[in-house]
């Protein structure tokens, strides 16, 4: 008789040392029950954690992240948590674009004295991450890593970045000419910015390991070969990527 081995998930969780932090210590002195699937990194602020961290912890295997911070208003630093909240927008989305269930990630509040609360979110989470059951099972590891990769360059880059840290300025402040931004407006900015890295990105290193024509590169993403063109031009006139040759009508590309 076979047995089965229930899925346990490896979660990840950044919890902010003033609040969330405290609020799991409160939780184990007040024996709440949660599951023992969490490991934990004790960052000073939610602010402190770079999207980096999360991409690359999912390109190790962990099957869920969370991040736990202070509530809207109680961040030690002041706007800390404004900013954990922004990057977690377009993380989800990168997550998304990479073919990752942005469910995954998680971003909530917990004070330190919200022991109950975040053995609630623990046990919910995990809940969440056995039904999608293990990360990256059923999809080309190498595939996955690669696109991983891609999404790490997006918030690596100096222009995502830049955006997100300006949004509430943008939004609030209006932007370098001192035009008010709406919500709307930034948002869509963020997406169309967003979208754009995420494909450069991954043309960037599809064709670091061997020269690709736009068509070639076009199959590889899924996309039609006239959308791809543009951002090949743009990565050429950046010098990031160059022309190394022609195979019948189609010129080869390297970056
Ligand atoms: Fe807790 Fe900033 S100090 S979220």
């Amino acid at each position: 008789m076979t047995e089965t081995v229930e899925f346990e998930p490896r979660i990840l969780g950044f919890l902010c040392n003033w609040c969330s932090y405290a609020g799991a210590d409160l939780a184990g002195v007040s024996r709440f029950q949660y599951p023992p699937t969490l490991r934990v990194i004790r960052v000073m602020c939610s602010g402190r954690v770079d999207p980096a961290f999360v991409l690359r912890a999912f390109s190790r295997g962990i099957d869920g992240v969370m991040i736990l911070g202070c509530h809207p208003g109680d961040c030690h630093y002041a706007t800390g948590n404004y900013y954990a909240r922004n990057r977690v927008k377009v993380l989800k989305r990168l997550l998304e674009l990479a073919g990752v269930n942005p469910d995954r990630l998680v971003l909530d509040w917990v004070s330190a004295g919200e022991g109950k609360r975040f053995a609630t979110l623990v046990h919910d989470f995990t809940e969440r991450i056995k039904a999608l059951g293990p990360f990256g099972l059923a999809q080309d590891r190498e595939e996955l890593q690669e696109r991983l990769a891609a999404a790490r360059r997006v918030v690596e880059s100096e222009q995502i970045r830049w955006l997100v840290g300006r949004e509430r300025e943008m939004i609030e402040g209006g932007d370098v000419y001192g035009q008010a931004v709406s919500q709307e407006t930034f948002d869509a900015l963020l997406e169309s910015s967003v979208v754009a890295e995420y494909l450069r990105s991954r043309l960037l290193l599809l064709t670091a390991g061997r020269p690709l024509s736009v068509r070639e590169m076009a199959s590889e993403v899924g996309m039609a070969p006239r959308l791809v063109l543009p951002h090949v031009v743009a990565l050429e006139q950046a010098g990031l990527i160059a022309m190394v040759g022609i195979e019948g009508n189609s010129p080869k590309y390297r970056s």
